[in-house]
């Protein structure tokens, strides 16, 4: 099931139907060298705005300066603290002032280069500057560059809530190089893989295989099989968004595992549990419905669990948390409608589908299970 022929650079066309435009995602290792080639596709201004945090500027901030001097780009640079604390009014704030101070306009151009963190932030910035300026997402983790550098969702956390405030709107180009992940920590890494295990359960069996016989390459951070995994991730998530950029209706798909995983992560206070993590109990939670409505078998439920748990990921919950208190938190999810849930479900290990009527009775029990 590998690739024979190294590190390929490559490419997928994400085209937003509503606005009969498209724009490019490319994927290869150590395509950052050809940062200004890239930015020139979108771009023909020499001002640039970088939006970075502190982690991934001590990392790679010389390199990245030093691409961005050769090629005469006359760029600022705004720093963040890392972390989920910075996607905030504040730093948006910042963000607009120092743009001002700048002398940035409407013209111009934003670069990304981060986690999810920075992307969803600078993505804000960029819908909401001048009322709209181009942006660049160039994701540095490994959920960033499989789940939210694709599909234009952008953020910032209000106090009642995370990505409360945002809007859709879609980057020029996403630059994927998985040359960045290498410094990525462990937890990091495989935060970033339950989203893949996900792509894999909801569309894609071909890639439940290939984590399968590929995963010790993937834990040991092998370029070449997690390239191939983010562009089979970044194609199905290309390919929902293209038909409903807005959530409306089939995006709600990518959330398999989110309805529970949320909550999880609320009840906890966003502390405990890594996105993924709290994902990945979230999927088992779904799998586990889905075999009590005989969608599936107890072997494609036990399956599910096998893949997470051989990736280092929980499959239960980890702190004691009670089930009435994460089953009131369900519905505080900004994706309910009406104060009604939509459900992911399993039809067979690679197709899922949404299901609106679940009896409380059947969450709790789950929910119990899960302790
Ligand atoms: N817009 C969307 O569709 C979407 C989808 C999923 C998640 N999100 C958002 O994404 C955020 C989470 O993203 P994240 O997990 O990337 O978090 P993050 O941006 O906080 O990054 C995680 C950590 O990894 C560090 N890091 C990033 N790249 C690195 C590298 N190459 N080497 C070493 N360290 C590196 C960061 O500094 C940070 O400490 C959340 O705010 C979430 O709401 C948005």
């Amino acid at each position: 099931m590998r690739r024979k022929e190294g590190n390929l650079l490559r490419k997928l066309k994400v085209g937003i139907k509503e606005k009969k435009s498209d724009y490019e995602i490319i994927i290869g290792e150590n395509i950052i060298k050809k940062l200004k080639d890239y930015i020139e596709q979108v771009y023909k201004g020499k001002k640039v705005f970088l939006l970075s945090d502190q982690n991934v500027m001590s990392l790679y901030g010389e390199k990245i300066t030093e691409i961005l001097t050769d090629a005469h780009y006359d760029y600022t640079t705004f720093i963040i603290p890392p972390g989920e604390g910075s996607k905030n009014f504040d730093f948006l704030l910042k963000g607009y002032d120092l743009l001002l101070k700048e002398g940035f306009g409407r013209n111009n151009l934003l670069l990304a280069l981060g986690g999810g963190v920075v992307g969803d932030l600078a993505g804000f910035l960029a819908a909401t500057f001048m009322r709209g300026i181009a942006f660049v997402q160039i994701p540095t983790s490994l959920l960033a560059q499989v789940d939210s550098s694709i599909g234009g969702k952008t953020a910032v956390n209000h106090p009642l809530g995370k990505n409360l405030i945002g809007a859709f709107y879609q980057p020029e180009l996403v630059l994927i190089d998985t040359y960045f992940l290498k410094t990525l920590d462990r937890r990091e890494l495989v935060n970033g893989l339950a989203e893949i295990i996900k792509y894999g359960f909801i569309a894609d069996r071909g890639l439940l295989t290939y984590l399968e016989e590929n995963r010790e390459a993937i834990l040991n951070y092998d370029t070449e099989a997690l390239g191939d995994i983010i562009y089979t991730s970044c194609k199905i998530k290309a390919k929902v968004v293209e038909e409903d950029e807005k959530e409306k209706g089939k995006r709600a798909i990518l959330n398999f595992g989110h309805t529970i995983g949320h909550a999880l992560e609320a009840v906890t206070d966003y502390e405990k549990y890594h996105h993924g993590e709290a994902v990945a109990v979230g999927m088992a939670a779904a799998a586990e419905i889905s075999r009590k409505l005989s969608l599936i078998s107890k072997e494609d439920r036990d399956y599910l669990e096998k893949m997470i748990g051989d990736y280092g990921l929980p499959v239960t919950f980890q702190y004691g948390e009670n089930s009435t208190e994460v089953y009131e938190r369900l519905f505080y999810d900004k994706k309910a409608k009406d104060g009604q849930l939509r459900w992911v479900l399993l039809k067979e290990p690679g197709e899922a589908y949404i299901e609106e009527e679940l009896s409380k009775d059947i969450i709790m029990e789950v929910l119990e299970g899960l302790r």
